[in-house]
């Protein structure tokens, strides 16, 4: 065990505002750890220029934003660490070292490098930058030493490749200088999009954090049930309908158990059923709301918080780079 293994690292490109799908998926495992661990959670604005880099202006509005959803969310910045990584420039330094030692062969490999570059043709991908995407997250994590990385699924085959660089890396210097990060996988998505699909902003099954009750609104009375219950008199089964995913994370379980028989028995239609969720999310969305209100008074807050969380996480990186500079003779 190294003194650091309660440490964990974890990031997200700022690409747009997040949904209630990132909720419940990323940020309630993250407001979790950052109760039990010590935390660095950082805006991964270089890796969103991996497939932005036509136009990195739009960049830099996101940054902020995804701070907004975080901290309207529930992560506190005296909890963790919340940083920008291209504040961190000891992060490109390291970048380009694990580069070096990085055969091709196993960039050319990693199953994430072949699908994204044939799934967004309309844009061109065939850069070195983005082949080496991996060998920029595994700059990421490895600066920090963390023991463990939560990722979904989707991030496995990066974390493996960024295990095989620490590990090439030691080896090559004779050393144990990066411990192995393991994965500590997020749970599996519990809130389905308003169609059923996994949510994403590109299916337009979305629903933001930031909207309010007069945008989510309209979006849940239009929402498809059990298809099977044509009318109100038919029985439902809760367990086909798309909307008890969502009283699920967000209606009591006393109130659950009330909606499942009311269901079952058709004493209860799909719009009471509605307009009961709608009352679950507004009691859920205030305090977020409040939140995001508060910030938004003083949106200077925000790149505040970012530098104050780089300022810890590049006194952390330097620590990093001056022990690695030593290890390699590379200290003029
Ligand atoms: N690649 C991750 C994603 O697209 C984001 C990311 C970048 C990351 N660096 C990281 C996640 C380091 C965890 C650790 O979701």
């Amino acid at each position: 065990m190294n003194k650091t293994n309660n440490r964990i690292v974890s990031g997200m490109r700022p690409t747009g505002p997040l949904h209630f799908g990132h909720y419940f998926g990323v940020l309630v495992n993250w407001m979790k750890l950052q109760e039990s661990h010590d935390c660095y959670f950082f805006v991964a604005d270089w890796h969103a220029m991996t497939s932005e880099y036509a136009d990195p202006k739009r960049i830099k509005q996101f940054v902020p934003q995804l701070v907004l959803d975080w901290v309207a969310a529930g992560l506190d910045p005296e909890k963790c660490v919340i940083y920008q990584q291209s504040a961190v420039k000891e992060i490109a330094e390291l970048h380009l070292i694990l580069s070096m030692i990085t055969p091709l062969g196993w960039l050319e490999r990693c199953p994430t490098y072949k699908e994204v570059k044939q799934q967004l043709v309309q844009k061109d991908l065939n850069t070195y930058g983005f082949l080496g995407y991996p060998v920029l997250m595994s700059s990421d994590i490895l600066m920090f030493k963390p023991g463990a990385v939560p990722v979904g699924q989707d991030q496995l085959p990066h974390l493996e490749l960024c295990r095989e660089i620490a590990r090439r890396f030691n080896h090559l210097n004779d050393t144990p200088f990066f411990p192995e990060p393991q994965d500590m996988l997020t749970p599996d998505a519990k809130l389905p999009g308003l169609d059923g699909r996994k949510m994403s902003k590109s299916y337009g099954n979305a629903i933001g954090l930031g909207e309010s009750m007069e945008e989510i609104q309209p979006k849940v009375m239009k929402m498809l049930t059990d298809a099977s219950r044509m009318r109100k008199s038919d029985p439902g089964d809760p367990e086909v309908c798309n909307l008890f995913p969502y009283h699920k994370t967000m209606t009591s379980e006393e109130d659950q158990a009330m909606i499942q028989a009311g269901c079952r028995d058709a004493s209860w239609g799909c719009v009471d059923c509605k307009k009961k969720l709608l009352e679950s999310m507004q009691t859920f969305i205030t305090p977020l709301q409040e939140r995001r209100a508060a910030l938004l008074k003083n949106p200077d807050e925000l790149w505040a918080i970012l530098e104050r969380g780089n300022v810890t996480a590049r006194a952390a990186a330097q620590a990093t780079m001056e022990e690695l500079r030593n290890t390699l003779n590379f200290n003029f």
